[in-house]
């Protein structure tokens, strides 16, 4: 990933993100960061970059034509996002880190004095972010937070396979208490449970710490994870039809956006995609009409939610089965030859998935969520999992199908989820007879109802 910060102050980011684990990353070339120098495009004599407000007012206006000279010499003719820093912006986040983590190319517009000319923003600024509500003097401590928290999701920056987002499971809650040696320190002792060498205990004391911090500190937060929790134990009443809802809202990715009675609408924000069920068809015209800007998708498993989509205008997308793995047992993988992807591995992925674009495959490799089926150093074969959730992506060449190579990738990728005490689940295209018997040799069961995905338009 490639990070241009436009500033006045370049020793000032590449000085603060040198030492430590993003310095380290850049190092190792798993992302980049270019730094450039706004007075160094001036085409004034005497190197000023500012000049007065037109209407009067106090302070300075950065002048438009550095600045886009400035990125212009960043980004070519390419046009990535480019986020201005400012306390006008949207506050920054967790989920805004992720999402921006997706990208290849970022551009930080770090202002100074009282701000920029408004011509240029309207030219190259595609995000407005504030780091907070407060003043700074200027935009490089926002821009360093903004890479720090956003480098860290980029697969290998922290030191492990699995990319941050996809390995976390309470994210919903603040972190719990961490103990290192010695064992007693000033007469405190660690806690017994973390000595006791059983995973199942440590884990749901950690749970136990995780709630009891977050009601302390962030009554906000927990109202909101207590919420998630009470309506995903409603859904388990009828898993098999909403696990795509249950896993989304338990990953802590689903954010709900309406809940009354059998009105739903969830949005997994890694996807962006919505989850809608209705009631009624009125209630799911008022749903319809609270999708959030922007969606792409929407998956829905209610005939009459389908076709009131389908008026819309909408297309259909696909009409899939849905299959989950409620057994906690792993499964058993008996071809050996499988392993997680890695970029070098990408030419090979895209050139035989046809069904998403290059760029959704890449970053699905980059979040260290493609398993890739090899014959010796060839590889024949390859399943993922898909930004809400859900496995998929699966194929394997013609001449190695028929010898349970689908199965292993298809067991090795549910062994995955399982080990981060998720639930594995997948939709399989209708029709689809071949993948429909795979999952129930391996022990899926299917969900009575189709889920149907909705392209918006
Ligand atoms: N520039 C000055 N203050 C800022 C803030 N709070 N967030 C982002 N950019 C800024």
């Amino acid at each position: 990933m490639k990070f241009h910060a436009l500033t006045l102050f370049p020793e000032m980011i590449e000085q603060g993100l040198k030492p430590g684990i993003i310095g380290r990353a850049v190092e190792k070339g798993l992302i980049s960061l270019n730094t450039v120098n706004i007075r160094e495009y001036t085409r004034d004599r005497h190197g000023k970059v500012d000049d007065y407000p037109y209407g009067g007012g106090a302070g300075m206006l950065m002048q438009a034509q550095p600045v886009y000279d400035a990125w212009r010499a960043a980004v070519g003719d390419r046009k990535p996002r480019t986020i201005y820093l400012t306390p006008q912006g949207r506050p920054f986040s967790q989920s805004m880190a992720r999402e921006l983590a997706k990208e290849e190319e970022l551009v930080l517009l770090c202002g100074h004095y009282e701000g920029i000319d408004q011509r240029v923003l309207e030219e190259i600024v595609t995000d407005y972010v504030s780091a907070g509500d407060y003043v700074l003097t200027g935009g490089e401590l926002p821009a360093m937070v903004m890479i720090d928290a956003i480098a860290r999701l980029v697969p290998g920056v922290l030191g492990n396979e699995d990319s941050a987002e996809e390995e976390s499971f309470h994210n919903d809650l603040l972190e719990y208490p961490q103990y290192t040696r010695p064992e007693v320190w000033h007469g405190k002792r660690v806690p017994e449970v973390l000595l006791s060498g059983n995973h199942g205990k440590v884990s749901e004391w950690r749970l136990e710490q995780s709630k009891e911090r977050t009601a302390g500190f962030r009554p906000d937060l927990y109202e909101k994870y207590r919420e998630k929790q009470r309506l995903i134990l409603r859904l388990s009443k009828d898993k098999r039809n909403n696990i795509h809802i249950m896993e989304s809202l338990a990953r802590g990715k689903g954010e709900i956006l309406y809940h009354q009675g059998g009105d739903l609408l969830v949005q997994d924000r890694a996807s962006s995609v919505c989850m809608l069920t209705a009631e009624k068809a009125e209630s799911a015209g008022r749903l319809a009409e609270m999708l959030p800007e922007g969606t792409r998708w929407v998956i829905v498993s209610q005939d009459f939610v389908r076709e009131l989509f389908a008026d819309k205008g909408c297309g259909l997308f696909g009409s899939c089965s849905q299959y989950l793995y409620t057994n906690k047992v792993f499964l058993p993988v008996r071809y050996k030859e499988i392993r997680r992807l890695t970029e070098e591995d990408t030419p090979y992925v895209t050139a035989h998935y046809a069904h998403d674009t290059e760029e959704y495959v890449r970053e699905r490799v980059r979040a260290g969520v493609m398993y890739g089926a090899f014959s010796g150093e060839r590889q024949i074969g390859f399943i993922g999992i898909h930004t809400e959730g859900s496995m998929g992506l699966l194929y394997v060449e013609e001449e190695f199908r028929r010898r349970g190579v689908a199965e292993a990738l298809e067991a090795f990728c549910a062994n995955r989820l399982l080990e981060k005490g998720f639930t594995p689940y997948g939709h399989i295209m209708e029709g689809n007879t071949p993948s429909e018997h795979l999952q129930e040799k391996l022990g899926f069961y299917r969900a009575s109802r189709c889920v149907y995905w909705m392209s918006i338009t």
